[in-house]
């Protein structure tokens, strides 16, 4: 398969026009099946040259694409060789042998990669794509904290920047949000900067937590009454959703967790008909393996993650662009934090 199908009027790929040639359909053929019935037919020839391009030259530069439960199916089913949560692409960011990784999420994952594998190249294809959580918290704010909270430890999510995580004791995801927390042996944690989770982890554990009042702009918009209206129509609907909700959006749902934790439940549950409270593409994505399962798909989209696209990747990959650094002060502590989690997650695992 040639990358040379294509016309370059820009000689910029994002605005280049691919072509859906015989070949391309052929090669893609497989790919397409999988994703019949998430995806229209009439969209497949836009997507199918850039899938068929971006798998090719993956190859060639020794990369792996790490892909959100969040992207879209062509992504996530096209040309990712990784999906999962922020937990799974942490853990496998530093297990890969591979010399390039192509984050397609948003911007702290790629981050927490690079903290994880700071020998490899990690590339974001847009860096743009950020997080209202990530962007509801600074460095200076950890450091005003500990002054107000001395001898308190600091339990960070992994949706924040290097730097905050630099001033953290230890990071967590909304995987292990409560295990980390009890991990530490205290009466009181300083938990940032999701609100929602922190009152989450707050319910599942008798260690006080001090919260920051950040949100996810895709998950606060859910409310009770969404899902009573879901029960309502269908009343034989299982209700899953994900910790950063509102707490009384959680207490309307049959199962909370992460991303990666309503996949893992979907595998267990005889439930037919699903709802899961989480970013749309989520449903998009789990419909392709479990296809005996109906789900009601709320479309409440994440425009950081949606920034990420086929022809983002394809620029991505030929140009080695955006490459992510971090200052190594802050990189050294920041890893720190974050491979305390992960080593929490080894210690369960065993
Ligand atoms: P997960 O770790 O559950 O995938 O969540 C990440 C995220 O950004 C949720 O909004
Ligand atoms: Fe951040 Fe929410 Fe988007 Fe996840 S869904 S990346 S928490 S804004």
């Amino acid at each position: 398969m040639q990358v040379s199908n294509r016309a370059e009027p820009s000689g910029d790929s994002a605005e280049a026009f691919l072509e859906y040639t015989t070949e391309v359909a052929v090669a893609t053929k497989p790919i397409f099946e999988r994703l019949r019935g998430v995806l229209p037919e009439i969209e497949w020839p836009v997507h199918a040259p850039y899938v068929a391009a971006i798998n090719e030259l993956k190859h060639k530069r020794n990369a792996v694409i790490l892909a959100h439960n969040y992207q879209t199916p062509e992504i996530f089913h096209g040309v990712a060789d990784i999906t999962g949560d922020s937990l799974a692409l942490a853990r496998q960011a530093a297990r890969t042998d591979a010399e390039v990784i192509v984050l397609c999420g948003v911007h702290f994952m790629a981050e927490t990669a690079k903290l994880l594998s700071p020998q490899k190249t990690v590339l974001i294809p847009d860096l743009e794509a950020g997080c209202s959580l990530a962007a509801s918290i600074t460095a200076a704010d950890v450091r005003l904290l500990r002054q107000k909270f001395p001898g308190v430890p600091v339990v960070t999510y992994v949706n924040t920047s290097a730097a905050v995580k630099a001033e953290s004791d230890i990071c967590c995801t909304s995987a292990n949000a409560v295990e980390v927390v009890e991990s530490l042996g205290v009466k009181r944690v300083i938990f940032l900067p999701d609100e929602f989770l922190g009152r989450y982890v707050a319910s599942h554990t008798n260690v006080e937590i001090i919260l920051w009042r950040g949100h996810c702009e895709v998950h606060e918009r859910f409310t009770p009454a969404d899902v009573r209206s879901y029960k309502q129509q269908f009343p034989d609907i299982q209700v899953l959703a994900h910790p950063e909700c509102p707490p009384d959006v959680l207490a309307e749902a049959d199962f909370v967790g992460s991303t990666a934790g309503m996949v893992d439940h979907l595998h267990q549950t005889p439930a037919r008909r699903v709802v899961m409270i989480t970013e749309c593409s989520m449903s998009d994505n789990v419909a392709v393996e479990f296809p005996a399962i109906d789900f009601i798909r709320p479309c409440n989209l994440c425009p950081h993650m949606k920034r990420i696209t086929l022809p983002k990747i394809l620029r991505s990959l030929e140009r080695m662009e955006h490459q992510i650094e971090i200052d190594p002060q802050v990189a050294g502590r920041a890893r720190l934090a974050v491979e305390r989690m992960v080593a929490i997650g080894r210690k369960m695992a065993d």
